[in-house]
């Protein structure tokens, strides 16, 4: 049966490269009120959206963002926070301690990114571009004095959009049975085998594009060798999180 949502869900792949034309800010409010609808745990839409529009801000925020020229050359760039704040407000006005603990803060960033996957899906319907950029979180402190974050409003990443100049090729993904198990967890060699299947695809995906010999799984493995972004716990917890 054909499905334009899933039609749309399958033709997605990141765009980096954008015609500089604005994203109306009528379509801007509806994908948003779209993406509202997404569940939310227990009701409590714990999450906002920061458009920057400011040219300055967008400049200094892609050089915070390791250099992603995305971050001010496309259409429209937001700033995507978890958000606790509205809740903290709320405490203090009803006279109620306000308590967080890693609870809360998964609670948070969970809603945030079901928020704002159903943002960049709404976008791509609309046939927008999308690109999410974890590079906000390189340099959280500076990017917390840039825009003047108050206590409770987590910034976690950053969703360039706008009119794609590219349509780069989709990224392959695992097989189903990599990602898809029934009754119980796969066995290490199982996972293994579904891996290794998806390194023929992924080592064929970059022979295509000049890299043959780069594998899947040795990026992988690469990835998580040594600790990045150490700092992140000390910033989140100095803007009123805690991760215990
Ligand atoms: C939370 C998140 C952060 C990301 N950060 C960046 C980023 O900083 N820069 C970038 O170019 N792509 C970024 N991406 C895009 C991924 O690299 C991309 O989704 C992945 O390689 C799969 O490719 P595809 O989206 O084209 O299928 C991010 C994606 C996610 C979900």
């Amino acid at each position: 049966m054909p499905n334009p949502i899933q039609d749309c869900m399958m033709a997605h792949s990141s765009v980096r490269a954008f015609e500089p034309t604005p994203v109306p800010k009528e379509v801007i409010e509806r994908c948003v009120a779209a993406a509202q609808m997404a569940s939310t745990s227990s009701w409590i839409q714990a999450y906002s959206l920061l458009q920057i529009h400011d040219a300055t801000k967008r400049e200094a925020l892609a050089e915070l963002c390791g250099g992603q020229a995305q971050v001010h050359a496309a259409g429209a760039f937001f700033v995507v926070l978890a958000d606790s704040r509205r809740h903290l407000l709320l405490a203090e006005s009803a006279g109620c301690d306000h308590v967080q603990n890693l609870e809360g803060f998964l609670l948070a960033v969970v809603d945030a990114s079901l928020f704002a996957q159903s943002l960049a899906l709404a976008f791509e319907s609309e046939g927008l571009g999308i690109c999410f950029i974890g590079g906000l979180r390189y340099q959280l402190d500076e990017v917390d004095r840039l825009l003047d974050l108050p206590q409770g409003a987590w910034p976690l990443f950053g969703l360039s959009v706008g009119t794609p100049e590219e349509k780069p090729d989709g990224r392959p993904r695992l097989p189903l049975s990599a990602v898809l198990h029934h009754d119980r967890y796969p066995t290490d060699g199982e996972v293994a085998a579904a891996t290794d299947a998806f390194d023929e695809v992924a080592s064929a995906h970059y022979a295509e594009r000049g890299l043959a010999g780069r594998t899947w799984s040795g990026g992988m493995a690469r990835k998580f060798m040594a600790p990045v972004r150490e700092e992140l716990a000390a910033y989140y917890i100095s803007k009123g999180a805690r991760l215990s």
